[in-house]
């Protein structure tokens, strides 16, 4: 800390990333990147004469992007907002939506980001436990007093809420927003995008970044009725205009209309997910049913970050986490069927 620092930079206990190894090229399994390329439609905009518009700013309405997305959805562009990676939405939905008064509240299991906000935005919130299954009772969520930030599938855990659970926690939260963060949505069938026209509350969050192969180009997106986008707009509009660069928003559009490889390639990864769960539980670990690109798994008499340390050392990066209750879970992102190979026959080497 500087002598200049801010008291709330000071109290703010700063989000740490995944590993991102520049030095040694690992089987990386640590940040649910997805494990094919990008389609050939965005490799074709990369490679094309767009790289010399880079001179001139991006457009601050990403009208191509936002338009491929509403058709994509069967929304209008008004109900779309994009931004930097869906962190920069999540981040400008708190400076949208989240009052002093209010209490912010999400699962104490989840993603890491959400209590960092709340603390860089100086506000108060609330971290309600997961069953012991590490589910979700959506009963936890009913008091209304904030904000509810919900990742589903959840993270790391890869359980998810139905529809219907999901519009019990908007009913009963008629005051405030409710984040459905949909970042692993694609690897299941749990979107709530058909409440978006039903309720004025609802705000969905989701991201380039796993299911179309785009982690590197940073796009991110949120659906939601008119009004909440304009909120989030005008937020965008006071903090950073052209939040999203030229190359970007023609390679998310790019992405989002290669209908083709997406379906083609998110197949392949749901089913290399039911190969990589079961060679697991064959290896005697414990797997979470996931809804995501990523497993939840332990094995009993086994340390996690041993098991982590170990597979680190095999040239295998996957992510474990210190907090008590999951300190013994690896998360596995689920990788090409050579990558999910070679972690089950180290993992069996390592646990014989
Ligand atoms: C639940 C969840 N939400 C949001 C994000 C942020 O993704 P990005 O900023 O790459 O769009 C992640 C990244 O891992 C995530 O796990």
């Amino acid at each position: 800390m500087s002598i200049f620092s801010t008291d709330i930079l000071k109290k703010t206990d700063a989000y740490v990333p995944g590993e991102q190894p520049q030095d040694k090229s690992y089987i990386k399994l640590n940040t649910n990147e997805f494990p094919f390329e990008p389609s050939d439609a965005v490799k074709a905009v990369v490679n094309s004469e767009k790289a010399a518009d880079l001179r001139l700013y991006s457009d601050p309405t990403c009208r191509v992007l936002k338009n491929a997305i509403a058709e994509n959805y069967g929304l209008d562009a008004e109900n779309v907002f994009c931004g930097n990676g869906s962190d920069e939405v999540l981040a400008l939905s708190y400076l949208a939506f989240c009052k002093k008064e209010d209490t912010v509240v999400f699962p104490d299991i989840s993603y890491g980001f959400y209590p960092v906000f709340a603390s860089f935005f100086g506000l108060t919130y609330k971290e309600i436990p997961l069953k012991d299954d590490f589910s979700i009772d959506i009963n936890d969520y009913f008091s209304d007093c904030g904000t509810v930030y919900i990742a589903n599938p959840n993270a790391p855990t890869g359980l998810a809420l139905n529809t219907e659970q999901i519009e019990e926690i908007l009913k009963n939260n008629p005051n405030h927003v409710v984040v459905i963060d949909e970042a692993y949505c694609d690897f299941c069938d749990c979107t709530a995008i058909g409440l978006i026209k039903k309720y004025e509350n609802l705000l969905i969050v989701r991201t380039f970044s796993k299911s179309y192969a785009l982690a590197g180009a940073r796009i991110g997106f949120a659906l939601g009725n008119k009004e909440l986008i304009t909120d989030l707009e005008k937020a965008k509009f006071s903090f950073n205009p052209y939040n999203i660069n030229r190359l970007s928003i023609e390679i998310g559009a790019a992405a989002m209309n290669d209908r083709e490889y997406f379906e083609k390639t998110v197949a392949i990864i749901k089913e290399n997910r039911d190969k990589l769960t079961n060679d697991l539980k064959e290896l005697g670990f414990t797997v979470l049913p996931s809804g995501a690109n990523f497993v939840f798994a332990k094995k009993d008499g086994f340390d996690g970050e041993q098991l982590y340390l170990k597979l680190k050392e095999n040239g295998i990066l996957v992510r474990h986490f210190s907090k008590e209750r999951i300190k013994d879970y690896l998360r596995i992102t689920v990788g090409t069927k050579e990558q999910n190979a070679a972690l089950i026959k180290t993992l069996g080497r390592i646990i014989k």
